[in-house]
């Protein structure tokens, strides 16, 4: 039995928890769904359109008209009045949608709430792709160019796809490394050997190699789409975010497995002293 090693071991435990939830959050409607990768707000899209009223489309006007006649309902109506939803969420499997409770515009006493009303089906390889979300949901007879959906989200939608196809392989190889890991950590605790911890280490290296470069395409990649879609939407009422509880999550996965990578050289290290200093004991005790 080697009792230091339960450090690595619980940290890889917790490690394996979080790439696990990193893959399947909001893989189903109510399962940690607000852990999304980054959300885009369509609460006020077409807004401005529907305000300047230059728009070709006879059927957004008498949309207008339709919203402006409403009670003062002009703000959290306009998703609705286009069919589409206040948000969509994505996730690594999917995507989810739902209307801002109690309305899409913060104040003073209460923040908006994301209510999810759906979830699209687990899909492997997953990418988010808002134009064709939107597209099939809105009110026919209104298209995206009426609501001067921004081509630049074209761009943004390709960046997606492909940081989206590789997250999803490296939080595949990473949950099976940490996996892996976890089986080493506890033949690790039960044995005393070397080899075992220097796998254990080699096992926690690939596992924070794999969810290290995901997590920064989840930050420093997803951020950037994020900025695009903000710079661009802003003016026909599209803004995006990114999810603070999925970068913390696989974050510190990463750091869990680093520190656990770090044990287990510690662990090698000390097995070497603790067999030197027991020859040396036995040569001692034999003169
Ligand atoms: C959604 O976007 C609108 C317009 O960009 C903004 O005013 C509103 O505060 C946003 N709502 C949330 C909950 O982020
Ligand atoms: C904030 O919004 C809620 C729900 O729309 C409303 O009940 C409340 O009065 C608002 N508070 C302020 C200070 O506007
Ligand atoms: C969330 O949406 C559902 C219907 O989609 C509704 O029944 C429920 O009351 C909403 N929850 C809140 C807190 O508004
Ligand atoms: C989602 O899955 C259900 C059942 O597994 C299926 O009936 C439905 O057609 C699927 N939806 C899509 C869009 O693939």
């Amino acid at each position: 039995m080697r009792l230091t090693a339960l450090f690595p071991l619980l940290c890889t435990l917790v490690a394996f928890i979080l790439s696990l939830l990193c893959i399947f959050a909001g893989s189903k409607r109510g399962y940690i769904e607000h852990a999304d990768i980054f959300t885009l707000n369509t609460s006020m899209l077409g807004r401005t359109t529907l305000d300047t009223s230059k728009s070709s489309s006879s059927l957004l006007n008498s949309i207008e008209n339709n919203i402006k006649g409403e009670v003062n309902d002009v703000i959290a109506g306009v998703a609705k009045a286009l069919n589409i939803h206040d948000f969509y969420s994505a996730h690594l499997l999917n995507y989810c949608e739902g209307y801002f409770t109690p309305g899409p515009l913060a104040n003073k006493t209460d923040d908006p709430d994301k209510n999810v009303t759906q979830c699209s089906n687990r899909t492997a390889l997953f990418h988010f792709d808002p134009t064709a979300a939107i597209q099939k949901e809105l009110k026919p007879g209104i298209s995206l160019a009426d609501l001067r959906w921004p081509s630049a989200i074209k761009d943004a939608v390709h960046t997606v796809e492909i940081a989206s196809k590789a997250m999803f392989v490296l939080y595949c190889v990473g949950a099976a490394a940490t996996g892996l890991a976890l089986a080493g950590a506890f033949l690790g605790v039960l044995s005393n050997g070397r080899a075992a911890a220097l796998i254990n280490n080699a096992l926690a290296l690939l596992a924070l190699l794999a969810l290290g470069i995901a997590s920064a395409i989840a930050s420093v990649i997803m951020s950037k789409v994020v900025h695009e879609v903000n710079k661009h939407g802003n003016d026909v009422g599209i803004s995006a975010s990114m999810g603070k509880t999925f970068l913390g999550m696989t974050w510190a996965a990463t750091i869990l497995m680093a520190i656990a990578a770090v044990a287990w050289i510690y662990e090698s290290v000390a097995h070497r002293r603790r067999q030197s200093s027991y020859i040396f004991e036995g040569k001692k005790g034999r003169y």
